[in-house]
């Protein structure tokens, strides 16, 4: 942890993360709660992982609001370096300076303008080191850095350790508050053991049952509790098939909206297949949770005769 202006914390316990995300509707468990108290107390990144859309980005962003913070995001991407994640010199303004200080007859030396172009007016800020300079309350969210070839990651080191950057014309900017850090992950490549070993460790999995039937009552204005409970289980039923790929969260709350639309309350068999296509995205995982939900219809028909 660098020295400086001892940071004050921002959350008085687990529990008080919890109340204050669920304040703006972000639904936490013990575990994201717990991590996020931790990072706040230790000084250190969170690395979240987990299949897409389990509320990553969204914790990032929520935590921001509920601190007070600035976001400030860094979407990584294949072929992102340095110029955009850290800073750039802008050399269009430098050539400028050049140009402008010959035409004066140049009285200057040549160190002196150096000098000049090389200091803070020319430089151009990116993400991670307005983050570092920031004077305000900061969250760094540098998201889906599994996108960035490994040696990319090399980039992040120096911040996520000692929070700070090392500019060779200007020297090593140190940050003045520790600023919370959320990396995400989707997980298509394994990270770097190096930055691993610097930040907490977050799984997060699609919520349980209950968890994911508070989000839908949450997100979706006026649905009936009995709704909410039902799409809740029949996506918990739906992840347990060998699937290409599992409804999201995002996806129970589009599924869950378009029942509501249609003016749903009893999701039988039919309202289930007709609607498949809002929670699956390949042909042939509809066509496997068909014939699961038609089976499980009947099952419930029959108990019910
Ligand atoms: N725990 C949660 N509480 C409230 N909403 C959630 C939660 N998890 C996911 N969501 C919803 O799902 C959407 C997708 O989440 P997002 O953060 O974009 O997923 P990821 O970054 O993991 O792919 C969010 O915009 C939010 O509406
Ligand atoms: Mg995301």
């Amino acid at each position: 942890m660098p020295d400086g202006p001892a940071n004050e914390f921002r959350f008085d316990s687990v529990d008080d993360v919890r109340d204050r995300l669920r304040k703006v509707d972000y639904l936490s468990d013990e575990g994201i709660a717990g991590i996020v108290y931790l990072a706040d107390r230790l000084g250190k990144p969170i690395l979240v992982e987990g299949p897409a859309g389990t509320g990553k980005t969204q914790l990032a962003k929520s935590v921001a609001e509920i601190t007070n913070a600035r976001l400030i995001r860094l979407q990584c991407y294949e072929g992102l370096d340095e110029s955009k994640a850290l800073y750039e010199w802008n050399y269009k303004k430098q050539l400028l300076r050049i140009q402008a200080s010959k035409a004066d007859g140049d009285s200057t030396g040549w160190d002196q303008i150096e000098e000049d172009i090389f200091s803070d007016d020319f430089l151009l800020t990116r993400p991670l080191l307005e983050a570092i300079r920031a004077e305000d309350p900061v969250v760094l969210l540098i998201d889906e850095v599994d996108r960035v070839e490994v040696e990319t990651e090399a980039l992040l080191l120096e911040i996520l350790s000692d929070y700070q950057v090392s500019i060779p014309e200007l020297g090593t900017i140190t940050a003045r508050q520790i600023p919370l850090v959320f990396l995400t992950s989707n997980n298509t490549r394994e990270l770097s053991e190096a930055l691993k070993r610097r930040c907490l460790f977050l799984h997060i999995d699609y919520p349980d049952m209950e968890r994911e039937k508070e989000i839908v009552l949450t997100k979706v204005p006026d649905i009936s509790e009995s709704l909410a409970d039902q799409v809740a289980r029949i996506v918990r039923s739906i992840r347990q098939l060998e699937l290409k790929k599992s409804p999201s969260v995002s996806e129970t709350l589009d599924w869950a909206r378009t029942l509501m639309l249609l003016g749903v309350e009893k999701v039988d068999a039919e309202v289930a297949t007709s609607t498949a296509n809002i929670l699956l995205k390949y042909q042939t995982d509809i066509a496997k949770a068909n014939k699961e939900l038609s089976n499980e219809a009947s099952t419930v028909n029959r108990a019910a005769k």
